[in-house]
């Protein structure tokens, strides 16, 4: 009796481990990446993280001179197995400024995911199932100078993902080939611009806004604390309209911006009507000289023509 519930406890202990803690398999290698250049980085394949895991070991054979702390990227290459976005990877590698992840199952970002990251500058996220971002995922990031997230699923991005840091230091944003955006590679700030009002007009999913802005209402008995927290809540909503008002505000730019270019096509056309008509003038010019010519030269005849 004594035994069996020793051994229901162990066994259940183990799978609760098994369950939690991971270990990562790092081949380290040297990699120049696009925009921030040479990294010293982990390479980790096939990881099978389903559920809420944390890395508790790291193991790997270091190039000669480099340890842990010179680690500044790492590699997931994925085969459509991992569901969880592997935590605690900073607590072995706290240099870690980017990172490359390939073939995921993650359908998902909430937000929290590059917290630990205090020095990312760097996500190349793709080929992978991916269809919705959080507004807040690069909220401890403010250092991003590239964002890729082409080839995914995308269909909602959070309004306010480029409101966490500042924009004009990014240097590449990619999400083409993704369902909500198809739009080209921007390495300048102006296509980067256009590619982030692409997706606010294409990707925008409005409920996470107001979800993730406003915390719940906590207001209880009538003391002057509640009034504060009414206050409070007010703020809050008056906060949420603004909010909707700037995303309104987006679409009606978008909409002027798209009759702004179908009257540079109309006046396009026009050109282009205008200059088709100048050649059948003149050609018609030349079949009038050319038959009073005939009309004089060969048939006499004091014909007016035109
Ligand atoms: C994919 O990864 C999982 C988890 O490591 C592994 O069990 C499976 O064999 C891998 N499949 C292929 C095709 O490599
Ligand atoms: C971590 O992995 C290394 C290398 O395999 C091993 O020597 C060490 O005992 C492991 N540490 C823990 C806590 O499992
Ligand atoms: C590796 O890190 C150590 C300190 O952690 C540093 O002294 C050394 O210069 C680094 N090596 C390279 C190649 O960056
Ligand atoms: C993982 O990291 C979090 C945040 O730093 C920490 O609270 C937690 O204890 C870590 N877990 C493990 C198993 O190291
Ligand atoms: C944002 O980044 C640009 C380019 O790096 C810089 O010139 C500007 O001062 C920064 N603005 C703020 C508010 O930090
Ligand atoms: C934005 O969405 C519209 C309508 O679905 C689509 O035609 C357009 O190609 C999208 N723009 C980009 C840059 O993907």
């Amino acid at each position: 009796m004594k035994f069996k519930i020793w051994f229901t406890i162990l066994l259940s202990l183990q799978i609760f481990d098994f369950s939690k803690s991971f270990t990562v398999n790092c081949n380290f290698r040297m990699q120049s990446l696009t925009v921030i250049g040479s990294v010293y980085e982990c390479l980790t394949t096939n990881i099978p993280l389903t559920s809420g895991e944390v890395i508790t070991n790291v193991t790997g054979t270091h190039l000669s001179g480099m340890s842990s702390s010179n680690v500044t990227a790492v590699y997931i290459q994925g085969n459509y197995t991992l569901t969880f976005f592997p935590r605690n990877f900073s607590n072995f590698f706290p240099n870690i400024k980017a990172m490359t992840v390939y073939y995921t199952a993650i359908e998902t970002l909430y937000g929290d995911e590059f917290d630990e990251f205090p020095l990312f500058e760097y996500i190349w996220w793709n080929l992978s199932p991916l269809s919705t971002i959080s507004s807040r995922l690069f909220e401890n990031n403010p250092k991003m100078v590239q964002i890729d997230f082409d080839r995914n699923q995308l269909e909602r991005v959070g309004y306010n993902l480029f409101t966490q840091f500042n924009v004009t230091q990014l240097r590449r944003l990619c999400f083409h080939t993704n369902p909500c955006i198809n739009s080209a590679t921007a390495t300048t700030q102006a296509n980067i611009i256009n590619v982030i009002s692409t997706l606010r007009q294409n990707c925008t999913y409005e409920a996470p806004i107001t979800t993730t802005i406003r915390p719940p209402l906590t207001c209880s008995d009538d003391t002057i604390e509640n009034f504060v927290c009414d206050l409070k809540d007010s703020m809050t909503e008056v906060q949420d309209d603004l909010l909707i008002k700037d995303d309104e505000i987006a679409k009606l730019k978008a909409d002027l911006v798209a009759v702004k270019n179908e009257l540079g096509e109309t006046k396009n056309e026009l050109g282009e009507t205008r200059a088709e008509l100048t050649i059948v003038q003149s050609t018609l010019k030349w079949v009038k000289s050319e038959l009073e010519w005939l009309f004089n030269h060969h048939c006499m005849c004091d014909i007016k023509i035109f």
